[in-house]
């Protein structure tokens, strides 16, 4: 079974540069990573992305907070595209379970992904919602949990373990925070890992040998004593 490698970013010209990568099977956006791209209007932000992004699967999320505003914009989303995944976030800024919601969507067969999971409870209640032909991503944010002490692994085990029925959903390592990230989803047997371009970069590098590593850490520290003219 493959992991496949999303790109968790919204920069238009980096979405350009990866759309063309094999590497690359798709990406996810959310309403921070679109902000940081500089757009003005959402929209037409995600419209121009998908000029170029048409057939990889991407991932575009609902920023209302209110459920029937958080549907209204979901159904919105979902007419842009049909390889959009409606990301809507497993719970609002209330902390209320946004199951209404998921449910109603993947009744209609809109593809969705949860976002913001960080528990097999939410993942337990998230199937519960699900129309099983319809598809499903759920993106649990390992990284956030790791920058908290939290050791991500055992919550993927058990949502893999929970969702291994339903051929339609696909658990995401969302939060990525370093190339290693990869070699656990992938011995976790997850089925995407999202990450930011640099780490995919070094994805492309894996596989140096010890050796040349030691090589290339030396040399890395005598170039800069040397640049800095250092004695003693
Ligand atoms: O897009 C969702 C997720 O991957 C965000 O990651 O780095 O903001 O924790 P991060």
């Amino acid at each position: 079974m493959k992991t496949k490698i999303f790109c968790d970013i919204a920069d238009f010209k980096v979405i350009k540069h990866y759309n063309k990568k094999k590497i690359v099977d798709g990406f996810t956006t959310n309403p921070s990573l679109i902000r940081l791209a500089g757009a003005k209007n959402y929209k037409n932000y995600c419209l121009k992305i998908l000029k170029i992004c048409k057939k990889k699967p991407i991932s575009f999320e609902v920023f209302a907070d209110k459920p029937e505003d958080m549907l209204s914009q979901a159904y919105k989303i979902n007419k842009w595209g049909k390889n959009i995944y409606v990301k809507i976030p497993v719970v609002n800024s209330k902390g209320i379970f946004m199951g209404k919601v998921i449910k109603e969507l993947s009744m209609q067969g809109i593809k969705l992904n949860i976002t913001a999971v960080y528990t097999v409870d939410q993942t337990k209640k998230i199937l519960k919602c699900l129309n099983k032909k319809s598809r499903t991503i759920i993106s649990i944010f390992a990284g956030r949990m790791a920058d908290k002490g939290k050791d991500p692994v055992p919550i993927f085990k058990k949502s893999i373990f929970l969702s291994r029925r339903n051929k339609n959903v696909e658990i995401l390592w969302a939060s990525t925070r370093e190339a290693y990230n990869y070699t656990q989803a992938k011995n976790l047997k997850c089925n995407i890992i999202t990450m930011p371009p640099k780490i995919i970069n070094k994805i492309e590098n894996f596989g140096q040998d010890f050796r040349s590593m030691t090589l290339s850490t030396v040399n890395g520290f005598l170039v800069d004593s040397k640049k800095s003219k250092f004695s003693l």
